[in-house]
């Protein structure tokens, strides 16, 4: 026999968090008097984000510029179709994401991806001094800052584009860090939440509300009837862009949520990290403290 295998073994996990182990094959070639070695990863749970989904299928754009153009073109409707695909069950997430910051009393507070403005404008309630709303969409902005202006919160709110895997503040500038439905469509996840951390005050809090997929039956069921069929006809219906919200429910469906969530933030350093899932598991917030 030309070549034999002479050692199958296994080593302990070596990344907890992801649950990998490597399995080494060493092969003896007696012809050559060689030793090969193989690795197989197995991993219990795909690291995240397997899947990387983006707005445009056809274009050679990075997921940023495609991220950013598809909120340009959405930004005028993105409120009210909004309440729409939502049922206006947002509105009381985001209520609940000020209700959890409050309690800690944050003076200064960081909005990510904050779009149109709705939650900078509802962490006014927390009684911070100054919050900065920042997006990579002029366009969301735009709408965002004619709200905050009407609503004359201009003292108060500061709306400037920016990105959030490269942000233009110090280390430790903030109290708080909030980000609601902005982390699934970063292009770099691991690269937005670093600096969020980096950005963020040691004890300072991270809320992040995102979507999730319910676990449960009949929920799990309902939720896939509905991303799958139902948001995307209704993109399609009324939306000035066709793959908008194809793309809002397909990356929703393969973020990462509830542990495994959890473990990514736990990887970049956080701690005291809470999963609360919301509403039959369609959303869930995070809480973590830096
Ligand atoms: C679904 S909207 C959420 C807006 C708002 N936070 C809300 O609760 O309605 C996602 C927002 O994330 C922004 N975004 C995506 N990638 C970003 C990045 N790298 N940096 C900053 N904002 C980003 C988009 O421009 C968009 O306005």
């Amino acid at each position: 026999m030309r070549y034999k295998i002479t050692t199958i073994y296994f080593v302990v996990p070596y990344n907890t968090l992801v649950k990998q182990r490597i399995a080494s094959i060493i092969v003896y070639s007696a012809k050559t008097d060689l030793r090969y070695h193989l690795y197989l990863i197995f991993a219990e749970k795909l690291p995240y984000m397997a899947k990387k989904v983006h707005p445009y299928k056809d274009s050679e754009l990075g997921k940023k510029e495609q991220v950013t153009k598809m909120f340009d073109a959405i930004s005028g409707e993105y409120d009210g179709l909004n309440r729409v695909i939502s049922f206006g069950i947002d509105v009381r997430w985001r209520k609940k994401v000020v209700r959890l910051l409050k309690e800690k009393q944050p003076k200064t507070i960081l909005d990510i991806a904050t779009g149109t403005g709705d939650l900078a404008i509802e962490l006014v309630h927390t009684g911070a001094e100054k919050i900065v709303g920042l997006d990579i969409s002029p366009g969301m902005l735009e709408v965002g800052k004619d709200k905050v202006a009407t609503k004359k919160l201009d003292n108060t709110i500061e709306m400037i584009v920016g990105d959030s895997e490269n942000l233009p503040f110090d280390e430790a500038s903030f109290d708080a860090i909030t980000v609601a439905f902005g982390v699934r469509n970063f292009e770099t996840l691991d690269k937005g939440l670093s600096e969020i951390y980096r950005v963020l005050k040691p004890g300072g809090t991270l809320v992040v509300l995102e979507t999730a997929v319910p676990t449960k039956t009949p929920y799990k069921q309902g939720y896939h009837l509905y991303t799958r069929n139902v948001l995307p006809l209704i993109g399609k219906l009324f939306s000035k862009d066709n793959s908008a919200y194809g793309y809002l429910s397909e990356s929703a469906s393969v973020f990462p949520h509830g542990v495994a969530f959890n473990n990514i933030l736990a990887k970049i350093g956080f701690i005291a990290i809470e999963n609360m899932p919301q509403t039959f598991g369609v959303a869930s917030i995070y809480v973590a403290t830096k």
